[in-house]
């Protein structure tokens, strides 16, 4: 019988994961089905029992569900655990196994991918909410020099900061947090959008002079053309810019992984939604 997968999320028709996996499928000779499920936001937990009761492997996890996915998985990956959120849900008899791949395929785009290596560079991640919280950890293990998180609210900067204060000092970076504009006259080689300011079409209210001609701006949001984020990096000065679809691909890829124990080549695919 064919194995099936999904991706839930309240909206859900606009997601590219269905065309991710069934690409991958058909390039690893996988007999999968992956489709889109579409829950009620009072009616997560229910939705997955019904599709796990019929038989399906496994689901992606799109917002606004991460943080019940967490809570609903009864055996959770270090990684999960670090981002207090699950993206990967793998049915197996009676466990259910929450993962979360965010934040390493956010890493393994901008390393990878683009060709970046972060380790010994100043990273810096606009943010504190789900997606940041999602990604520190696996920034901080790439070793980079410095990890500083900025927020519109410097108190969740503070708070995301702390909790991951221990692995800051385990990879040697060190690890700051503060208001946007605390950063101003400092420069990164690395600026990570976590924000959610793309979705009102806008940008994070950051200070001129963050970026260098050789910096990157990464958005880990994607949409026709520069995000807001991307167009503001690059009057800044930004030499190389990215948006979110390279992670997208990856975390896909990383699920792939976890279900069906084979990597894709995720190069063809980006370039096939790149050219959509
Ligand atoms: P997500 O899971 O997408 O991260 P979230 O947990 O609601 O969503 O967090 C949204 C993040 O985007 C927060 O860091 C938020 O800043 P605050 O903590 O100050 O609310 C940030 N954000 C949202 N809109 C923003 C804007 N217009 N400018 C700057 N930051 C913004």
């Amino acid at each position: 019988m064919t194995d099936r997968y999904a991706v839930i999320g309240s909206p859900v028709s606009h997601s590219k994961s269905p065309l991710i996996h069934a690409e991958f499928a058909r390039q690893t000779g996988q007999d999968i089905e992956y489709g889109r499920l579409l829950a009620p936001l009072e009616g997560f937990q229910a939705a997955v029992e019904e599709f796990r009761l019929a038989g399906g492997k496994g689901l992606n996890v799109t917002l606004p569900f991460k943080l019940e996915a967490y809570q609903l998985a009864n055996q959770r990956s270090p990684r999960a655990g670090d981002a207090e959120a699950v993206n990967v849900l793998s049915f197996r008899k009676e466990s259910i196994e929450g993962d979360n791949t965010d934040g390493i395929g956010l890493v393994r785009d901008i390393e990878a991918n683009l060709g970046f290596s972060i380790a010994g560079k100043r990273v810096l991640l606009l943010g504190a909410g789900g997606a940041a919280q999602g990604v520190v950890g696996p920034l901080l293990a790439t070793q980079p020099a410095l990890l500083a998180v900025g927020n519109r609210t410097t108190e969740k900067a503070q708070r995301l900061v702390a909790r991951f204060a221990d692995s800051g000092r385990l990879s040697g970076a060190a690890v700051q947090a503060g208001s946007f504009h605390s950063y101003t006259g400092a420069r990164f080689d690395l600026v990570v959008n976590a924000t959610s300011a793309s979705l009102k079409d806008t940008a994070p209210d950051i200070p001129m002079g963050l970026f260098a001609a050789e910096s990157m701006a990464y958005d880990m949001m994607y949409g026709q053309g520069l995000t807001p984020f991307l167009r503001l990096a690059q009057q800044q000065g930004a030499g190389r810019l990215a948006d979110g679809l390279g992670m997208l691909v990856e975390q896909a890829a990383e699920s792939f992984l976890i279900w069906r124990g084979i990597r894709p080549d995720t190069r063809p695919v980006i370039q096939q939604l790149q050219s959509l």
